[in-house]
């Protein structure tokens, strides 16, 4: 895609999943990219892949270690990033990283709780703030936040998690404003179900009423999500759904929200005619 020619980019979450194939196509479209995550040699991995895709020797990769809950660590890793010896520059920020955890109500931690609010809601403020004097100053640049489908709908099983990408949303939707004026744009990606070793960690743990309700939509593929979201940014587009299921729901999530939670009511009630005995 054209417009990510020469553009530096920095992944957060970049060493797996929806993130490392995001970082794979941008890698083939001509953009310098660097990724970011805990894991030093998932990250390693990752970056071999994203330097496979490469087209042209001008480009540059790397990787960086780092706890995006941590704030302190995020902006000695911005200013390395933004060195010469990282990116020199960025025009495009990822905010990726995330975590997943569904459960109950009563059988979620407190420290379940904080850490979904710790990784995918301060992580991406933390993540913004700091590289967003660089973006301000050269007065242009893109922020993309991948988001959920449960970052505008709550489903049984998902309140540490959906209550962190609701934050996210809402956090991105009062700086999509601020950042007119610096001629910086904000996309949000609400992705659904996708297939990376998140959503298989997570179906480990899933209750089954969650399953039972979540079962109907359509699981996408990584990359898929991956391009749906790079197209969304390079035409500054704000929210962008990938597949057409999630494009159905967030429709009418919108318009007749009432009727969406009565056909997931719908569902939880007809899994609960079929396992009686199942605890609630
Ligand atoms: N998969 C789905 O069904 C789905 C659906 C909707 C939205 N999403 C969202 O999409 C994003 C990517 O998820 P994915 O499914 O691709 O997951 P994934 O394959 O598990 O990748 C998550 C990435 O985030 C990194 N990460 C986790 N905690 C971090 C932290 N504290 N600091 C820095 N990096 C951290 C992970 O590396 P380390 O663990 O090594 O740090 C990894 O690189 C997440 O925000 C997720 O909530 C996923």
């Amino acid at each position: 895609m054209e417009f990510y020619f020469n553009k530096r980019v920095f992944v957060t979450g970049g060493s797996s999943g929806i993130g490392l194939e995001t970082a794979k196509y941008l890698a083939s479209w001509g953009a310098s990219v660097w990724i970011a995550a805990r894991g030093e040699q998932r990250l390693k991995d990752g970056l071999v892949e994203v330097e496979a895709k490469r087209v042209n020797a001008t480009q540059r990769f790397g990787y960086i270690s780092v706890d995006v809950g941590d704030p302190q660590a995020v902006r000695e890793a911005a200013a390395k990033v933004l060195s010469d010896d990282g990116l020199g520059g960025l025009d495009v920020l990822i905010n990726n990283a995330g975590v997943a955890h569904p459960a109950r109500i009563l059988e979620t931690s407190d420290d379940i709780y904080e850490h979904m609010m710790r990784v995918n809601y301060f992580g991406a403020v933390y993540v913004t703030r700091a590289f967003l004097p660089h973006l301000f100053e050269q007065k242009r640049g893109n922020i993309a936040m991948v988001s959920s489908m449960l970052g505008f709908m709550g489903i049984y099983g998902y309140t540490a998690y959906a209550a962190s990408k609701y934050a996210m949303t809402g956090f991105a939707d009062a700086l999509r404003q601020e950042l007119i004026d610096h001629n910086v744009h904000m996309t949000v990606v609400f992705p659904p179900d996708t297939d990376t070793p998140q959503w298989h960690e997570e179906n480990k743990i899933k209750p089954a009423e969650t399953k039972a309700i979540a079962g109907n939509v359509k699981v996408l593929p990584p990359e898929d999500v991956a391009l749906v979201m790079l197209k969304a940014i390079a035409k500054n587009k704000y929210h962008v759904v990938p597949g057409g299921m999630g494009k159905f729901t967030h429709f009418m999530h919108r318009h007749a929200p009432g009727v969406v939670r009565w056909v997931i009511d719908g569902e939880l009630k007809k899994f609960r005619k079929k396992h009686p005995g199942a605890s609630a």
